[in-house]
C-alpha cells in the first residue's frame, strides 16, 4: 500500500520509494501540507501543525484567530481569503469578484494511475505500480469544484501531481490561473536550480540561494522553450552530485509555463509549478471541467544524481511510450550539416551509400525535400516531394538506400506554414494572428493555428500521407520559431487568451494521432535543437535533438545540464565536422565521437568527403558503440565531473542495471604540462565485483601518451575503483578524451 489514510487524525501518508509525503484535513475542512523528505517509518506525523500568533495575518475563524491561511502550509492554496503568499490558482466568479474558500469534501484512493484525458503523464503498466488519492475541494458558493491527485510510485521517489477543474454551478468561471502543483517547505534554507540559456546553449544549471520574495522561470513564447525548462530543483546548501536533499519538480508539458518559488516573511517558502498564468484565462461554462498538466515531484537523498536517475528511469520506463521505448535506437547520418538545404537524389544516395559503408544504420533526410525549397524562405506546409530535387519521389530514394542494408528516415516542420506556400495562399486565416494587426515572421515562418480542429486535421492528413508513400522509419519533427500575436479566427473574444494552451491541446492530439498510426516509426523532437526538449513531448517521442550546437565541447556543457532531468537515450547527439559550423572550434575526431556517445549517437557530416584514416576512426566508433550501446541507453547514469568544474575535464559513466559492465568516459579542457596525476572515483558499481578495466585511447596522439603498463587493462574491485579511483593517462593536447569499458570477471 503507497498511500494511508489516518482518520483519527484525518492525515494522509503518501509512501512513494523511499519518500514520504504528508497532508492533512485541518479543522474539518483546510487541506494542509506537514511533510515532504525521507520516509517516515510511523508513517505519521506525531507533532500537531504549530500556529503561532501573527500580526497582520487574518483567519477566517472568529473562534480560532490563530488559525491563519497566511500562515498554514497549504497543499493548493487559493488567494482572497487570507493567504497573501503566491497562490496555486485563482478563479473569477461571475460577479466578478476573486475570493476562492476551498474546503474538502472527500477522497479516494485508487490503485495504479488514471490517465489524463488529453494530456501528457506518467502512466503504470500494472495497478500494483502505484497508489491515486484523488481529494475533492469545493467553494461553498461559486460551484468551482477540484480534484487534487496525487500518484504515489511504490517503488520510485516520485509523486505526480494534477488538478481537475469543475464548474458545478449555474453560471460561468473564469480561471484566472491554474498551476499544477505547490509545496509548501516549513524552511526556505534551500538553493533553486534551474535549466536556463538560449538557442545553441540550452539547459545550463544555475543555482542561487532562496531569497525573500519570489524567484521564478517562465516561458511566454508558446513552447517550453530553449530559453527556460520546465524544472526547477530545491536543495540543501552543500548538496553535491551524490549527497544530499534534492527536491525536483518537472511539468509534463510543453507551452508557456511558470515554476520557482516564493520566501514569505517567516521564511517558508512556496514552490510552484504549472501553466503560466500570463496571458492565460479560460472560460468554464457550468458543467465544463479543465484539466492542468501533471507535475512530477522527486525526492532524492543522494544529491543531484540520485534525482536525475530517478527522473532517467521514470521518463525513459513509464512516460515514452511504443515500440522504441525499450529498443536500442539505431545509428544515424543526418545530411543536415552535411549539404543544408543543396541536395538532390544522386547526393543523398552517394552520402547514404558511404554511410552504410562505415556501419551506419539509419539515413535521415533533413529539411528541404518538399515544396520548391531551396532555403528557408518558403514552402512550409506544402508537404509534397519537391521533383526537381527527387524526381522520382520518395520512395525511389528510400529502396535505394534500403538496398544499402540502411533504414530511411524524414524531416518534417508540420505546425509552420511558409507566406510563401500554397498552403498560405489557400488559407491565410490558418495561422496564429490578431486581425487588423501585422503577422510577425520568425525565419520567415508563421505558426499554424493548432488550436483549429480543420488544420490539426490537415497535419495528421498532409503528414500521414507522406509517411504511407514511402517505408519511412524515422521522422524528425521539427519547429522553428516562437508564438507571435497570439489569437485564433475561430475564438470568441472571451477566448482569444485560451489560444496557446488550446495550440497544446490540439498539438497533442495530433503528436497522439500520427504516433498511434504509425506505431513503427521512431519519432525524434526537435525545436531548433533543444526548444522543446521537455516531458511532454517525451510522451510522444523518445529522442530529441538536444542542440543545433554540435560542437563536442559545446554539447557537453548542454548535454550534462540535460541529463539533469532526461535521459541519455532521449538525447539525440552527433558527430559533425571541423572546424565545427556553429563554434569554429576543431576537435578531434575520436573526442567527437565520444562525446556523441553520451547520448542516442549518431554522425551529421559529409562522409564521402572524409579522409582514409578518418574512415578507419569512425568504423571503430561504431563498433564500440554497438558493443557499448545497451548500456549507455539504457544504463544508470553517473556525472562523475562536471565540464565546468576544477577537476580539468568532463567524467561520466554508465552502468548496466545488473551492474556486471560499466562504461567511463573523460574529456579533459586545457591542457597542463607536467599535469599532477588524476583519478576518476567512479560511482554506482558493485563494491564485491571484480571488474576487468580496458583503456581506450586516440592512437598516435603523439609523445608520452602511451598508458604506462597496467594501466591499458588491469583487474580492479569495484570497491578500489570507488575509492582509491581509476588512474586517468596523460593526454597530449586541448579536449583529448579516453574512455574505458569495465566487464565483471
Ligand atoms: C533546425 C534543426 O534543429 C536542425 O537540425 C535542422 O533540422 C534545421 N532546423 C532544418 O531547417
Amino acid at each position: 500500500m503507497s498511500i494511508h489514510f489516518d482518520e483519527a487524525d484525518m492525515s494522509f501518508h503518501l509512501r512513494a520509494g523511499s519518500s514520504s509525503y504528508i497532508l492533512q484535513v485541518v479543522r474539518g475542512r483546510c487541506l494542509a501540507h506537514r511533510y515532504w523528505g525521507p520516509l517516515l517509518g510511523n508513517g505519521r506525523l506525531a507533532q500537531p501543525l504549530v500556529m503561532i500568533p501573527r500580526a497582520f495575518s487574518p483567519s477566517p475563524f472568529p473562534d480560532d484567530p490563530l488559525f491563519s491561511p497566511d500562515t498554514v502550509p497549504q497543499e493548493y492554496p487559493a488567494f482572497g481569503a487570507g493567504d497573501f503568499r503566491a497562490p496555486a490558482f485563482e478563479v473569477q466568479s461571475t460577479d466578478g469578484s476573486t475570493v476562492v474558500d476551498l474546503r474538502y469534501q472527500g477522497h479516494r484512493i485508487l490503485d495504479g494511475k488514471p490517465s489524463l484525458p488529453g494530456l501528457p503523464a506518467t502512466y503504470v503498466e500494472t495497478d500494483d505500480e502505484a497508489q491515486t488519492l484523488e481529494i475533492d475541494m469545493a467553494d461553498p458558493l461559486n460551484g468551482l469544484a477540484l480534484t487534487l491527485r496525487y500518484t504515489a510510485f511504490a517503488r520510485r521517489n516520485v509523486i505526480a501531481r494534477s488538478v481537475l477543474f469543475v464548474n458545478r454551478g449555474s453560471a460561468p468561471l473564469r480561471v484566472l490561473r491554474a498551476l499544477s502543483a505547490a509545496v509548501d517547505f516549513p524552511d526556505a534554507g534551500f538553493e533553486m536550480t534551474r535549466l536556463s540559456g538560449a538557442w545553441s546553449r540550452e539547459r545550463t544549471p544555475y543555482r542561487a540561494p532562496l531569497l525573500p520574495g519570489g524567484q521564478f522561470i517562465e516561458s511566454r513564447r508558446g513552447a517550453s522553450s530553449h530559453q527556460q525548462n520546465p524544472f526547477v530543483a530545491f536543495s540543501r546548501p552543500g548538496t553535491s552530485e551524490e549527497h544530499g536533499d534534492v527536491y525536483g519538480m518537472s511539468l509534463v508539458y510543453s507551452g508557456n509555463f511558470l515554476a520557482g518559488a516564493e520566501v514569505d516573511q517567516f521564511a517558508t517558502a512556496r514552490a510552484l509549478a504549472g501553466i503560466n498564468p500570463f496571458d492565460f484565462t479560460w472560460l468554464l461554462m457550468p458543467g465544463e471541467s479543465f484539466q492542468t498538466p501533471e507535475a512530477v515531484l522527486v525526492y532524492s537523498g543522494e544529491g543531484f544524481g540520485g534525482m536525475s536517475r530517478t527522473y532517467h528511469r521514470l521518463y525513459r520506463e513509464r512516460l515514452a511510450r511504443g515500440q522504441y521505448r525499450d529498443t536500442e535506437r539505431p545509428i544515424l547520418l543526418n545530411n543536415w550539416e552535411a549539404t543544408y538545404f543543396r541536395f538532390d537524389a544522386g547526393t543523398l544516395t552517394e552520402l547514404a551509400h558511404s554511410a552504410a559503408d562505415l556501419g551506419v544504420e539509419l539515413f535521415v533526410l533533413d529539411d528541404g525535400w518538399f515544396g520548391r525549397r531551396d532555403n528557408d524562405h518558403s514552402s512550409l506546409g506544402d508537404w509534397t516531394v519537391d521533383e526537381r530535387k527527387l524526381p522520382d519521389g520518395l520512395n525511389d530514394l528510400a529502396a535505394r538506400i534500403e538496398s544499402d542494408g540502411l533504414r530511411f528516415g524524414l524531416w518534417f516542420e508540420p505546425e509552420m506554414v511558409s507566406p510563401d506556400s500554397d498552403l498560405y495562399r489557400a488559407h491565410p486565416d490558418w495561422c496564429l494572428h490578431v486581425a487588423g494587426r501585422s503577422r510577425s515572421e520568425g525565419r520567415n515562418q508563421l505558426v499554424l493555428d493548432l488550436s483549429r480542429e480543420d488544420v490539426c486535421a490537415y497535419i495528421v492528413d498532409a503528414v500521414s500521407k507522406v509517411l504511407k508513400s514511402a517505408p519511412i522509419r524515422y521522422v524528425k519533427w521539427d519547429m522553428n520559431r516562437h508564438m507571435t500575436e497570439v489569437g485564433s479566427a475561430l475564438l470568441p473574444p472571451e477566448r482569444q487568451r485560451e489560444t496557446a494552451h488550446r495550440y497544446m491541446l490540439g498539438l497533442y492530439r495530433v503528436l497522439e494521432t500520427v504516433t498511434a498510426a504509425f506505431p513503427d516509426v521512431l519519432f525524434e523532437s526537435c525545436s531548433g535543437g533543444g526548444g522543446r526538449f521537455d516531458p511532454g513531448f517525451l510522451y510522444y517521442m523518445p529522442q530529441c535533438w538536444t542542440s543545433d550546437n554540435t560542437d563536442a565541447i559545446a554539447r557537453l556543457e548542454i548535454q550534462f545540464g540535460t541529463s539533469l532531468v532526461y535521459p541519455a537515450v532521449s538525447m539525440g547527439a552527433h558527430v559533425s565536422a571541423v572546424p565545427n559550423h556553429q563554434v569554429g572550434r576543431d576537435t578531434r575526431l575520436f573526442t567527437r565521437g565520444l562525446v556523441a556517445m553520451m547520448g542516442s549517437f549518431g554522425y551529421e557530416l559529409d562522409v564521402r568527403r572524409l579522409s582514409q584514416e578518418d574512415r578507419d576512426e569512425i568504423r571503430r566508433q561504431i563498433a564500440f558503440y554497438r558493443e557499448i550501446r545497451p548500456l549507455a541507453q539504457f544504463g544508470d547514469q553517473y556525472r562523475l565531473r562536471w565540464p565546468e568544474g576544477d577537476g580539468g575535464g568532463a567524467a561520466w559513466m554508465y552502468v548496466a542495471q545488473d551492474k556486471r559492465e560499466a562504461v567511463v568516459t573523460f574529456v579533459q579542457n586545457l591542457a597542463l604540462a607536467n599535469a599532477p596525476v588524476r583519478f576518476l572515483r567512479l560511482a554506482g558499481l558493485d563494491p564485491h565485483v571484480n571488474y576487468h578495466v580496458s583503456l581506450f585511447t586516440e592512437a598516435g596522439q603523439g609523445r608520452g601518451i602511451e598508458p604506462p603498463p597496467g594501466m591499458a587493462a588491469c583487474t580492479a574491485g569495484g570497491d578500489e575503483l570507488m575509492a582509491a579511483g581509476l588512474v586517468v593517462p596523460y593526454l597530449h593536447g586541448d579536449f583529448r578524451a579516453c574512455c574505458w569499458r569495465l566487464q565483471s570477471v
